[in-house]
């Protein structure tokens, strides 16, 4: 569900025609939805809330790396959101947009002890650690600062779920986490450490999970886990669950469960335990709210038949066709009448990844013509380069019919300025 639709034969962004913001901005570039931010957030915590026993408390803390836009998170913060966050510029970002500390989580499987050092003054909720040598090193940043932080020890319970096998987290070869025995020894070294409070445990599986079978499977690995580490009278107060469900990107694909569903199905593992959860959904709050607006630059029509539709986008900003073979769909910001025929999507970059898709049947379109990728709005503009010199691809942020650029597209100057040449160069 989105706030993407046709008004007047033009499509807009909320109250905000895109042809508008593509007129004053320039294309190609990111436009966001609050409406759908907030929707999606709404949708999960009310899921959350409707379990009280069990999830009532629940954190939901937005995995940054699915968009970092200071007003995406922003926007967020302002519904009580935390943040899950994997390097120190993503705990600054979360931090400056507002969310407190206290809902900040920070993962990721090869933190510095700078970036450690930054977590604990920065006095973030819980930190997660996912190797051994990571703890002994946290210990030994904890002890000389006189800290004690709250961490958790992330499993890897063996179970890989995905869309994509670049973006399967919880396999036994993958490189995130611990497996469980080790994970309960870590927890029992931690516990007996004065420099850190083990507090629980966690784990992420994967990204683009469109069934719930392999999470509940893993959230069960980690409620057992618990039962055993109560059992060596070890104090285990949170788990957190990760993040990793899908959304649906094809029309007519099955569609993956409803945040419903998954909290449901969360409310039952955890049942009777008395622990505080937290879940890290990025894809699921922001993919459906953003859009790729790019401009058609022209059609090769070529003498053997393939179509080719040039546009102002290329894979530099919007990486997932070419790394993970995904598909978005493309959509005319106005749609011409007429029949649908293939055409092959791509941009001008100069290698053949930088295809967007194939044989896509699209309605007629013509050079000048604004299109739309859907489902944008997550690992997206984060994932965005500048190769072939083209300039970082710039956001903008809409709210109903106010809409603002809360990421600016460099000039030619400001790229080329930040290169200072060589002093020997000169
Ligand atoms: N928590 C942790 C520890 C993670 O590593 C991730 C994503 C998430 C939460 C959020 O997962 P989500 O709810 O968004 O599925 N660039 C890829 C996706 C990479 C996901 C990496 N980790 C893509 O474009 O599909």
């Amino acid at each position: 569900m989105h706030h993407f639709d046709l008004k007047a034969g033009s499509l807009h962004a909320e109250g905000v025609s895109l042809e508008s913001v593509a007129e004053a901005v320039g294309t190609p570039v990111y436009v966001y939805s609050s409406a759908t931010l907030r929707r999606h957030y709404g949708l999960l915590r009310d899921a959350a809330n409707a379990w009280p026993d069990a999830l009532g408390e629940a954190l939901i803390a937005y995995a940054v790396k699915a968009n970092s836009n200071l007003s995406v998170l922003a926007t967020l913060a302002r519904l009580g959101c935390g943040a899950d966050t994997v390097s120190e510029g993503e705990i600054r970002r979360a931090l400056a947009a507002g969310i407190p500390p206290e809902r900040i989580i920070v993962s990721g499987v090869g933190k510095t002890d700078a970036e450690l050092a930054f977590a604990i003054d920065s006095g973030v909720r819980q930190i997660n650690i996912e190797s051994a040598v990571e703890l002994d090193r946290l210990i030994a940043v904890a002890a000389a600062r006189s800290a004690t932080p709250a961490i958790a020890i992330r499993v890897n319970p063996r179970i890989g779920a995905g869309g994509h096998a670049k973006i399967t987290t919880g396999g036994d070869t993958d490189k995130f986490g611990v497996p469980v025995a080790e994970a309960l020894d870590l927890y029992a070294r931690a516990a007996a450490s004065p420099h850190v409070t083990p507090v629980g445990l966690a784990c992420h599986i994967g990204s683009q999970i469109t069934d719930l079978a392999p999470l509940e499977a893993a959230f069960r690995v980690l409620r057992d886990m618990t039962l055993s580490l109560r059992g060596q009278g070890l104090t285990v107060s949170r788990l957190d669950l990760g993040g990793g469900l899908g959304v649906p990107y094809v029309g007519g694909q099955s569609d993956p469960p409803s945040p419903a569903a998954y909290m449901a199905m969360a409310a039952r593992v955890l049942d009777g335990l008395g622990v505080e959860a937290a879940f890290e959904p990025g894809r699921l709050l922001a993919a459906n709210a953003g859009i790729l607006l790019s401009r058609v630059i022209q059609i090769n029509q070529r003498t053997d038949g393939r179509r080719f539709l040039v546009l102002d986008a290329a894979m530099n900003d919007l990486m997932r066709p070419a790394l993970y073979d995904a598909w978005h769909e493309v959509v005319p910001v106005r749609p011409r009448p007429g029949d649908a025929r293939p055409h092959d999507i791509v941009g001008p970059v100069c290698e053949t990844g930088d295809t967007f898709a194939r044989d896509r049947p699209l309605p007629p379109l013509e050079a000048g013509d604004l299109v739309a990728f859907m489902g944008a709005g997550a690992y997206g503009a984060v994932m965005a380069s500048e190769y072939n010199s083209r300039p970082l691809v710039p956001e903008v942020l809409v709210d109903d019919s106010r809409w603002a650029v809360v990421r600016e597209r460099p000039s030619y100057e400001q790229m080329l300025d930040r290169e200072p040449k060589a002093d020997w160069l000169q």
